[in-house]
């Protein structure tokens, strides 16, 4: 399904990028320009990270206060 029509830009191609370590939606508007044009995308391309974070918790960002 699209999720970005702006860019054409599909839920696949959102999960693959958070396979490939893009963890926030920032990376992912980097890695894709999704959400980078209108933002109307910005809420789903949120949800799918999050389900997928959900998912595999070792793909979760380290809290800032974490010690290396
Ligand atoms: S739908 Fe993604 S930026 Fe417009």
């Amino acid at each position: 399904m699209y999720v970005c029509l702006c860019k054409g830009i599909t839920d696949r191609q959102v999960e693959a990028a958070i396979d490939e370590g893009a963890t926030t939606l920032g990376k992912l508007r980097k890695a894709l320009g999704v959400a980078s044009q209108c933002g109307k995308c910005g809420v789903t391309t949120r949800e799918i990270l999050t389900g997928c974070l959900a998912a595999t918790p070792d793909k979760s960002p380290a809290p800032f206060y974490a010690a290396a």
